[in-house]
């Protein structure tokens, strides 16, 4: 993998490639715990061994073909009970990116931030914050976008870029992402929290339908409301909204 040159201010100007790694979270996390932290540092890895997913899972990748990365932020004027824009943000730029280079997909977001094209995963997030005071002081982002890989041979509701008929490479796609990125975070730091969330919820997937979900001991029907700056989905069933952190719900 060549080090994509990217066009921003300062995201992914500082970025480490390594070959293999645990995790990148792992990585950045330790890194920044020894050296002076850089807002927008990026770590890449050509191969994770021991990556990670949401809510202890594990994230699995074949080495050189997709984008394991994290990358540093600082946003010191979010609120940590606001945390969940970050989230959202991030989100809604890996929506944008995979829409530059997917014209002809349908791309939705899956609460709270699974990147999904024509119903399929494509991308997760992994986002670990650090807070001092009422303030998010480090936050990592670790993102797994599937992009050359073909193969999913465990996984039947995954899918990647090429699967969906992008012919480019992973480079291209770490720059724009990364561009993307910044250009949201920038918005996000000017207080535009609503307009995120506005744009969040227009490519939410389920948003305004009737549909099926289990609270992990029953099934009920109900309509996904929104989500809450705290990350919480509002569901609304016939005993009115109910709302839940992310795992306490599925959809089926
Ligand atoms: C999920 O959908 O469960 C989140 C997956 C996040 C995977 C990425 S790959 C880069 C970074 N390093 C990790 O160990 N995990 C995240």
């Amino acid at each position: 993998m060549i080090v994509p040159s990217v066009n921003t201010l300062f995201t992914g100007k500082f970025l480490i490639k390594l070959n293999e790694i645990d995790s990148t979270n792992n990585y950045l996390r330790y890194w920044i715990s020894n050296n002076a932290p850089i807002e927008g540092a990026v770590i890449l890895a050509e191969q994770q061994t021991a990556g990670r997913g949401q809510a202890g899972t594990s994230w699995q990748s074949l080495a050189n073909q997709n984008i394991t990365m994290s990358l540093l932020y600082q946003p010191k004027t979010i609120l940590a009970k606001d945390q969940f824009v970050l989230s959202a943000m991030i989100a809604l730029s890996i929506y944008e990116t995979l829409q530059e280079f997917l014209p002809n997909n349908e791309v939705k977001i899956k609460w709270p931030n699974d990147i999904l094209v024509d119903q399929q995963k494509i991308c997760g997030v992994l986002i670990e914050n650090s807070i001092q005071g009422s303030y998010i002081q480090n936050c990592i982002i670790g993102i797994g976008l599937n992009v050359l890989q073909i193969d999913f041979e465990n996984l039947p509701t995954a899918t990647s870029m090429s699967l969906k008929g992008y012919q480019g490479n992973i480079e291209t796609v770490i720059k724009r992402l990364l561009e993307i990125i910044e250009k949201n975070y920038l918005f996000l730091k000017t207080g535009k929290n609503k307009e995120i969330f506005e744009r969040y919820h227009q490519v939410l997937l389920g948003k305004d339908q009737l549909l099926k979900f289990s609270d992990l001991s029953t099934e009920f029907m109900g309509t996904i409301q929104k989500v809450a700056p705290d990350g919480r989905l509002e569901i609304l069933t016939d005993q009115g909204s109910r709302f839940f952190y992310h795992k306490e719900v599925v959809f089926l």
